[in-house]
């Protein structure tokens, strides 16, 4: 591929800005196996993307195909483009991961799934249209972790409450727990295979306590990697992915 178009692809702006980067010798290219960087100015010039690593302005840039991401969401940040009353947290991400061009209206990567603003944890991010479907598709039933902090003690009666099935307000099918357990007085790992707006709060509240804390912590066979800081991101290691899709 050209390098232009490698850089188009990645989220470095227009093709002809791309093509600008390379011919200013701002871009440097490290093939598979190659030893070090070397600046390329020929915009034109075709490399091979399998284990590419791209130095754009500085900073280095593995070339990836499609973008599979894992965040660790802080408190305080809101899931949309468009945020209403706290930033987005697009905002944590570099501008390429924003920009990458796909097929979809919206340009970059998307949230699969959204989290409340004062949620924390684990949120998955990608450009690949398809596996945003197949994560977030109601029949994979993908289960997801969340622990919880209540404000009042938790009593048997409420997790039995919680696995058995609760009614929420806007469906009278009731919605169960695929697995409650107790960690805490105040605290309980919940397992939900589906996402309903404001599903675990509505839940814990429909048992009689209340979400004080909500952090998830896994989802599917992937847990929140234990080297992401809140607000820092990652790229989602082959393994990982195979963890999700398996
Ligand atoms: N359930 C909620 O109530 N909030 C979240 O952010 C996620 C699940």
């Amino acid at each position: 591929m050209q390098l232009q178009d490698i850089l188009y692809s990645q989220g470095f702006g227009t093709r002809r800005i791309c093509a600008g980067l390379v011919q200013q010798g701002r871009v440097a290219v490290r093939e598979a196996g190659a030893a070090g960087d070397v600046v390329c100015t020929d915009a034109t010039q075709e490399f091979d993307t399998r284990d590419l690593m791209l130095n754009v302005q500085g900073a280095d840039w593995p070339y990836h195909a499609k973008a599979y991401l894992v965040l660790n969401k802080p408190a305080g940040f809101e899931c949309s483009q468009k945020p209403s009353a706290h930033p987005s947290i697009y905002t944590l991400l570099p501008a390429p991961l924003r920009q990458r061009p796909n097929k979809s209206a919206m340009a970059g990567v998307q949230a699969i799934g959204r989290l409340d603003q004062d949620t924390t944890g684990l949120l998955l991010l990608s450009d690949d249209g398809q596996f945003i479907h197949r994560m977030s598709s109601p029949k994979k039933r993908m289960p997801k972790v969340y622990q919880v902090t209540t404000k009042h003690p938790v009593t048997t009666q409420q997790v039995e409450r919680l696995l058995a099935g609760v009614v929420l307000d806007d469906d009278p099918k009731p919605v169960k727990a695929a697995d409650c357990v107790q960690t805490g007085e105040c605290r309980i790992d919940l397992t939900l295979t589906e996402g309903k707006y404001h599903q675990v709060k509505r839940m814990v509240a429909a048992v009689g306590n209340r979400v004080e804390g909500l952090h998830r912590s896994q989802i599917g066979a992937l847990e929140l990697p234990a080297d992401l800081v809140p607000g820092q991101w990652r790229w989602l290691a082959a393994h990982e992915l195979r963890l999700l899709q398996g």
